[in-house]
C-alpha cells in the first residue's frame, strides 16, 4: 500500500505545501510572514491576502523539490481549524480545488490533532497510548492519545497560551514578533533564578495551565525595578527567569499525569516546543524510564508536513473513510476533544 498526498497548512501566518509518499516527507516548503512584525502580533486580514499570493508558488515549489508530477497525488489535506478563519478558507479551497481537479479525495485535518503527531515525524511508528502536551502560541492542552480516532483532553489553558506568554512578555522586554524564539536565545546567557516568577496554579483542576498572572507579574516587576527598560545581562537573567517558571509549570503537568495515569511515553509539540529549556527539562525525565518525543524543529512551528502525516495516518488506519472530494460539503471535523 503506498499513497502520495499534498498536505497544505494556512491556519495562521506560514503557508505551507508538504507532499509525501505515505509517511515519507519528500518536500515540506514553509513561507513564514515576517510583515507582521511591524504590527507586533498577527493582522487576520493580511495573513489571508498573503496566503492567497503565495500559495500556488510555494506548492509548485513543493512539487519541484519532491521530484513528482501533480497527477501522482491520490489524496489532498489542509489544516480545518482552529485558525484564523480567512487564512484557512485559503488553503482549504485550494486544496478542495486540486483534490476536484484531479478526481481524488480530500481530507480535512485538525491543526492542533497534526501537532500532536508531529513528534513521530521520520522517527518511530506511533504508539498508543501516550501523553500528549501541544503547545503553542495559541494552545496549550494536555492530551491523553489513546487512538488515531480519540484524544481526551485532560487539562488546557485557562488564559493565555503559553506562547503567547512568551509573546507578550518579550513585548514587554521590547524585543520582536514572535518573542518565543528570543527570549530562548538571551536565556541561555542568562541566571534563571536570578527572580521568581510565580505561575497559578488552577483549584481542582491539577492538568490546567494559567499563564496570564506571570505575564502581570513580569510587567509590576519590570515597573518597579527597571522603569527605563532592561538592557545587557539583566535582559537576560530576566528572560532565563520568566521561561524557568513556564517550562516548570508545562513540565510538572505533564510529568504529573503520565504518573497518575501510568504512562511512560509523552510527546511533546507545538511552536514552543522549539525551546531548548523546555527540551533539557523533559529530556531528563528519560532517566526515570520515560520516552519523550520531540518534533525535529522544523515540523515544531506551523508546517504542511504534519498535516499530511496525519492524513496518512488516518488513511492507514482506515482508507474507506477517505472520501472522494466532489462528496464534500464544507469542512467538517472527524476528530473530536472529547472532554
Ligand atoms: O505552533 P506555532 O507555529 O503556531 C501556533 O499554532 O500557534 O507556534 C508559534 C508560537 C509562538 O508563540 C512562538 O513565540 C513560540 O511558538 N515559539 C517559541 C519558540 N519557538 C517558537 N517559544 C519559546 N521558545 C522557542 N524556541
Ligand atoms: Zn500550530
Amino acid at each position: 500500500m503506498s499513497i502520495k498526498i499534498l498536505a497544505i497548512e494556512s491556519s495562521c501566518d506560514e503557508t505551507s505545501a508538504a507532499i509525501l509518499d505515505n509517511e515519507k516527507i519528500l518536500s515540506n516548503v514553509i513561507s513564514s510572514q515576517y510583515f507582521h512584525k511591524e504590527y507586533g502580533g498577527i493582522v487576520p486580514e493580511l495573513a489571508s491576502r498573503a496566503h492567497v499570493t503565495t500559495i500556488e508558488k510555494i506548492t509548485s515549489e513543493a512539487f519541484r523539490l519532491a521530484g513528482i508530477a501533480t497527477h501522482e497525488i491520490e489524496l489532498t489535506a489542509a489544516s480545518q481549524g482552529p485558525g484564523l478563519i480567512g487564512s484557512l478558507l485559503v488553503g482549504l479551497n485550494f486544496a478542495k480545488g486540486f483534490a476536484l481537479s484531479h478526481n481524488i479525495p480530500f481530507e480535512g485535518i485538525d491543526h492542533i490533532e497534526s501537532h500532536l503527531y508531529s513528534s513521530f515525524i521520520g522517527k518511530r511508528d506511533v504508539e498508543f497510548p501516550f501523553i500528549a502536551l501541544v503547545v503553542s502560541g495559541g494552545h496549550t492542552i494536555l492530551f491523553l492519545a489513546e487512538s488515531e480516532n480519540s484524544s481526551k483532553v485532560l487539562g488546557t489553558t485557562q488564559d493565555d497560551a503559553a506562547g503567547e506568554a512568551f509573546d507578550k512578555v518579550a513585548k514587554m522586554l521590547g524585543l520582536e514578533y514572535p518573542g518565543g524564539p528570543l527570549i530562548d536565545k538571551l536565556a541561555r546567557e542568562g541566571n534563571s533564578d536570578y527572580h521568581k516568577f510565580p505561575v497559578s496554579n488552577i483549584k481542582d483542576s491539577p492538568y490546567d495551565f494559567s499563564f496570564s498572572g506571570i505575564k502581570t507579574s513580569v510587567l509590576y516587576y519590570l515597573k518597579k525595578n527597571y522603569p527605563a527598560g532592561l538592557k545587557g545581562k539583566a535582559l537576560n537573567d530576566v528572560a532565563a527567569s520568566f521561561q524557568k517558571a513556564v517550562v516548570s509549570s508545562l513540565v510538572d503537568k505533564t510529568i504529573k499525569a503520565a504518573k497518575d495515569l501510568n504512562i511512560k511515553r509523552i510527546s511533546v509539540s507545538g511552536g514552543v516546543s522549539a525551546n531548548s529549556a523546555l527540551r533539557e527539562s523533559f529530556i531528563k525525565y528519560e532517566r526515570e524510564g520515560y520516552t519523550i518525543s520531540f518534533p525535529e524543529k522544523i515540523y515544531s512551528t506551523d508546517n504542511a508536513a504534519m498535516i499530511g502525516y496525519t492524513a496518512y495516518l488516518k488513511y492507514r488506519n482506515n482508507p474507506a473513510a477517505i472520501r472522494p472530494a466532489a462528496l464534500l460539503e464544507g469542512a467538517y471535523a472527524r476528530f473530536r476533544y472529547n472532554n
